[in-house]
């Protein structure tokens, strides 16, 4: 890298690659510059004017998210004209809808509350819009247009992480909104319910419906674990109330899937808490299923099992392995299957 590629920001030199911009070199930096609209997996949008930042040369204010970094670019993050600026667009997004925090699901863990509070906005100043949208709900997603800022950050999701392409801009000027294909509920839409664009909703217009008036994010403890529906091992955090799974997040910033959940991981899991969950093994007696403890269960698995090999031999046998257990308990299926059974019949529900 060439010394040609120094940036100064705040008064300090940093070199920065070919395509980096402001914003990225500031965040290696470790410079805080707030954003609202900028999703880091899709391009910039520029669309909530939050990152502007003072360019030495420049006419006005630089979204910082948006503008490349150039050799010798003299950046300052924090003067008295950006603060100004990001201080009047913060007030002009809170009257552009309804915010009524009470009873919002964002509360405690909604960007535009943390900024409008830390940039001490006064909301008086503008009259709030009149505009107001029926919540929008399905058993899964809840929408309320009325807290929409318009960053654009669902759409990006869902059209650029996900490639699922359901959701877009619609209207114009103040009638703007987030619409799928003919302004359709999501229930009726090409929505997968991934809940892509429900993470990445920076407020409370997007929710997910089963976490509702479950417990404010601050009640929650987040606990990381492993999605358990298959085997690509996505990253999740439980968001636990009261010992109960209230909701559940990606873990952003790692792999397999940073961020990204399927709807079954997302949104399926309800099975843990449900009464009818199977909790011990059953045995059929005389038609009828009863409970067992698991070495009653698995000495009768082992009866039967040696009485078919005995009576017809092991490839009358056949094991089906499962998406929703491990490689390594895989592996000591087909283990057993071809050493202690002796048939080749094992297959995973993965090509069934
Ligand atoms: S979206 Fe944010 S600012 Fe708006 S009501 Fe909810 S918590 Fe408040
Ligand atoms: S749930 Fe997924 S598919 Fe549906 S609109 Fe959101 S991101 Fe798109
Ligand atoms: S619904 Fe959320 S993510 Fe989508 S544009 Fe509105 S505020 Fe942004
Ligand atoms: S974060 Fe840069 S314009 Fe929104």
């Amino acid at each position: 890298m060439s010394d040609s590629n120094l940036i100064q920001i705040d008064g300090k030199e940093y070199r920065f690659s070919p395509g980096e911009t402001i914003l990225q070199v500031a965040w290696r930096k470790g410079i805080r510059i707030p954003t609202l609209c900028y999703l880091k997996e899709a391009s910039p949008t520029g669309a909530c004017r939050i990152c502007l930042v003072e360019v030495e040369g420049a006419r006005s204010l630089m979204a910082s998210c948006a503008a490349p970094a150039a050799p010798n670019m003299v950046v300052r993050t924090h003067t008295e004209k950006v603060i100004k600026s990001r201080k009047l667009n913060l007030e002009l997004l809170l009257a552009s809808g309804h915010h009524y925090c009470v009873t919002c699901e964002a509360d405690g863990d909604c960007r535009l509350q943390e900024l409008a509070y830390e940039y001490g906005v006064d909301t008086v100043r503008f009259s709030e819009s009149p505009t107001r949208y029926p919540v929008e709900t399905n058993t899964l997603i809840t929408r309320d247009f009325s807290r929409c800022i318009m960053c654009g950050r669902c759409v990006q999701a869902c059209n650029d992480v996900q490639v699922n392409e359901a959701i877009s801009y619609g209207y114009r000027g103040v009638a703007s909104k987030i619409v799928t294909a003919g302004d359709r509920p999501y229930t009726t839409s090409d929505c997968v319910f991934c809940g892509e664009c429900v993470q990445a909703c920076p407020v409370g217009a997007l929710v997910p419906q089963p976490s509702r008036f479950k417990g404010k994010p601050w009640a929650m403890k987040k606990v990381r674990t492993t999605c358990s529906y298959c085997g690509v091992g996505c990253q999740m955090f439980l968001h636990v109330n009261k010992g109960q799974v209230a909701k559940v997040t990606g873990v952003e910033g790692i792999g397999p899937n940073y961020g990204s959940l399927c709807a079954k991981g997302r949104f399926g899991y309800d099975f843990i808490h449900d009464p009818e969950r199977l909790k011990t093994p059953l045995v059929r007696e005389n038609g009828a299923l009863r409970e067992a403890d698991w070495d009653e269960a698995l000495d009768r698995v082992a009866e039967n099992l040696n009485k078919i090999k005995k009576d017809a031999g092991p490839d009358a046998i056949g094991f089906l392995t499962s998406a929703r257990i491990t490689n390594e308990e895989n592996y000591v299926v087909q283990k057993f299957t071809r050493t202690v059974i002796g048939t080749n019949n094992v297959d995973h529900c993965a090509r069934l």
